[in-house]
This record gives structure tokens, C-alpha cells and sequence, in this order.
């Protein structure tokens, strides 16, 4: 990754993870020497930039591999291919772009503690008060009808590709998607007016039919990009689409498409923290004792309630746990049976003898 300016990561360069997918099984290009493929993306608007440099190339056109020809049909039409033309994009989208849609979640994290991991981004030892920078990040949802969203989803998508195994474009003509960006906005404490965004990560969501008439909507594709993983964004993204899943009636249910092992990980660690944060289910589950603080069967996450009301109630969770309790909190939960019931054994296993 690169970055024209020392504060913003205002212009990205990617490490192509899963070549195989463009460039065919055997990961190789045939035909150049001392090849050198730039795919550069400005860091909010995703604008792109192509350029192909190598010092030789064979005559034969059958084994010479076309790379623009290949790139081009995975990316974006308009991507740049004139170096100076893009970095005065990148300068004017810096501040010009504005994500598309509906803001649906936010949450901050002082500036210094975002962390510069693989971002390349120069930072002074010392700002002085103007140049010091208040960090958030927002989560947007849109649709194919979000106005410049369909272009932008054109310049996105790539990343699919590039970071998720047997990852693939899903299609335009199918108008029922939805999608939730997320994005690291920065200010300057001398410029609040002036908001520049840079894309985290996003997600593609389906809606299946539920009868009779909701719709389950399903995870069907989620990526961070490398600089922003492990830093908790990919938790809250999740968090944001669950809590959007959670508002809106019309949606019965939260489910994943065939969920790669590190999101299965992300899923569980946020639905259980979830779980342990609800006080009714944690105290219906496990009777007065054991909401107890310190010391309770589930080790004083809650809040103390049952402590010196007399004796201790059993909970809901048995064994045998009581099923159509379950399942009133699985439909108010809106999480998916077989994601609820590997939750209810996860608790069991950690708070029942
Ligand atoms: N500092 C240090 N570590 C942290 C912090 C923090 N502030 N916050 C969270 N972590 C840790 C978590 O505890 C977790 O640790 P673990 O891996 O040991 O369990 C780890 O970081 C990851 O959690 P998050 O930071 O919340 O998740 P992340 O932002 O890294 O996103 C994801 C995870 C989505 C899998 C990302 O790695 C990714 O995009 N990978 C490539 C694409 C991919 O595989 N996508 C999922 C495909 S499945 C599907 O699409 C349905």
C-alpha cells in the first residue's frame, strides 16, 4: 500500500492474494521480463489507476498473455491510466467524496489509537494542535438504486476477488442486494468542516423470502482490507449489520453464506458477547444464581440482580434446556437456528457443570 500524502492513506496499492482467479490456476503471466503491474485505488472514491510497464515482451501473440485486456474485465471501465491525471483525482476526491446512502452505524477511536499496521502512512512524532486529526468510522447502506452506487460497487467488487478464496462477482441484473461500506472519516481540529473518508470494508447482503412475509437476509459476501484486520472493525461491521437486521421488522432473521473459518470466529465471539450482554436472556437462562455477580455459574457478567433476594432460581438452560423458551429468544433475537443452538452449547459448556 502507498499513500501520496504522509496523513492519509488517500491512495492504496494492493498485494494480489488470490491471483489465481484473474490470472488462471498457475498464477503466471507469460510472455514480459522485469514485469510490473501498478493497480492503484484513491482511498475513498476508489478511483483506479492501471499501468503495465515491463523492459521486453515476446512477439508471439498466442503465449504472450494480454494483461490489460485480462485486468480490464475485472475491474472498472473508467479506471486511469495516466498517472498525473489520477493523482489529481485522488487530490480532488480527497475531499470532494462523500459515501453513498443511509448512515446506519458509527463509532469513534482516538486517533491514536488507529494503528499505521501496513498502511505506510508517515506519522509525526508530534502534531501541533491544527494538524491533530479526530477519528471515526460509519457504516452506510445502500442499494443498487442508491444514486452512483452501482459505478462505485464496479470499483469495489474487485476486492472480493482479491481477498476471499473462491470469491466471485455476484450480478447486476438481480436488484435485490443490499450493502453496508464502511469508512474511516478524519478531521482536521483546524478544518471541521472538511471530512476526508477511506474505505475499511464492506458487505454484500441478500434477502431471501421468509414466509409468511418477511425476508431472512443473508451474509453472502465480507472483507476488511489487510491494513484495517484485526483491529476490531471487521467486529463492528458485523455489528452494524446485525443491529440493522435487529431494526427492521421486515427482516426475520440474520444468516452467512458459507462463512470462511476467520469469519465463523468473528460471528460467534460478537453473537455470544451479545448474548452475555443481555441481562433478561443471561438471567432467564440461568436462573437468579446465576446472574449473581462474582462467583455465579456465569462468572459475574451480569449485574448482581439475584444477589440477597432470597434463593436462587434454576434457569432456562437445564439441562435439559427449555426449548420453546429457546425458541422464543432465537425468533427475538433474529439469529439463524443453527447459529443459536451452537451459541446455547457454547454457554452451556462454559457455564453449566
Ligand atoms: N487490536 C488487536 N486485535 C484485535 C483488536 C484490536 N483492537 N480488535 C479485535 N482484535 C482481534 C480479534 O480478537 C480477533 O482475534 P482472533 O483472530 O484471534 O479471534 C481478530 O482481531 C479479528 O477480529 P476483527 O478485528 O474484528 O476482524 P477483522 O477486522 O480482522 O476482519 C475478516 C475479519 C473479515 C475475516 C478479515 O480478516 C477479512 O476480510 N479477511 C479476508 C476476507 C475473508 O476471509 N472474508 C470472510 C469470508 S466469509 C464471507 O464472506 C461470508
Amino acid at each position: 500500500m502507498g499513500s501520496t500524502n504522509p496523513r492519509y492513506p488517500s491512495q492504496l496499492h494492493f498485494i494480489l492474494l488470490y491471483p489465481r482467479v484473474i490470472f488462471g490456476e498457475d498464477e503466471k503471466i507469460y510472455g514480459y521480463k522485469d514485469l510490473t503491474i501498478d493497480l492503484k485505488f484513491a482511498s475513498g472514491s476508489l478511483a483506479q489507476f492501471l499501468s503495465i510497464k515491463y523492459s521486453e515482451k515476446l512477439p508471439s501473440t498466442s503465449t504472450v498473455d494480454d494483461i490489460e485486456g485480462t485486468l480490464s474485465s475485472f475491474i472498472a471501465p473508467d479506471y486511469h491510466k495516466d498517472e498525473a491525471e489520477f493523482l489529481a483525482r485522488v487530490e480532488k476526491d480527497a475531499t470532494a467524496f462523500k459515501p453513498f446512502g443511509e448512515k446506519i452505524y458509527s463509532y469513534s477511536r482516538s486517533a491514536t489509537s488507529v494503528s499505521s499496521k501496513g498502511k505506510n502512512v508517515a506519522i509525526p512524532q508530534v502534531l501541533s494542535p491544527e494538524d491533530e486529526e479526530t477519528v471515526d468510522f460509519e457504516v452506510y447502506h445502500s442499494t443498487w438504486k442508491t444514486p452512483g452506487f452501482r459505478e462505485y460497487h464496479r470499483r469495489m467488487q474487485l476486492f472480493i476477488l482479491l481477498y476471499i478464496e473462491a470469491g466471485s462477482y455476484i450480478s447486476e441484473d438481480d436488484e435485490t442486494w443490499e450493502f453496508v461500506v464502511l469508512y474511516e472519516k478524519r478531521k482536521r481540529r483546524s478544518a471541521p468542516d472538511i471530512a476526508t473518508y477511506h474505505f475499511v470494508g464492506y458487505s454484500t447482503l441478500y434477502p431471501f423470502y421468509c414466509f409468511p412475509e418477511r425476508v431472512r437476509m443473508r451474509i453472502s459476501q465480507f472483507v476488511i482490507l489487510p491494513p484495517y484486520q484485526q483491529e476490531g472493525h471487521g467486529s463492528a461491521l458485523y455489528t452494524a449489520v446485525y443491529r440493522h437486521v435487529l431494526a427492521q421488522p421486515r427482516i426475520a432473521e440474520l444468516t452467512v453464506e458459507d462463512p470462511a473459518e476467520a469469519f465463523e470466529d468473528l460471528r460467534d465471539r460478537n453473537d455470544l458477547k451479545m448474548l452475555l450482554a443481555n441481562e433478561r436472556f443471561m438471567a432467564e437462562a440461568f436462573g437468579s444464581e446465576g446472574v449473581s455477580s462474582g462467583g455465579g455459574k456465569v462468572g459475574g457478567v451480569g449485574k448482581g440482580k439475584g444477589k440477597g433476594k432470597g434463593k436462587a432460581s434454576a434457569g432456562k438452560m437445564g439441562p435439559p434446556a427449555d426449548r420453546a423458551w429457546l425458541e422464543k429468544w432465537r425468533v427475538e433475537l433474529k439469529i439463524a437456528s443453527r447459529q443459536f443452538h451452537r451459541l446455547i452449547e457454547m454457554l452451556m459448556l462454559k457455564y453449566l457443570d
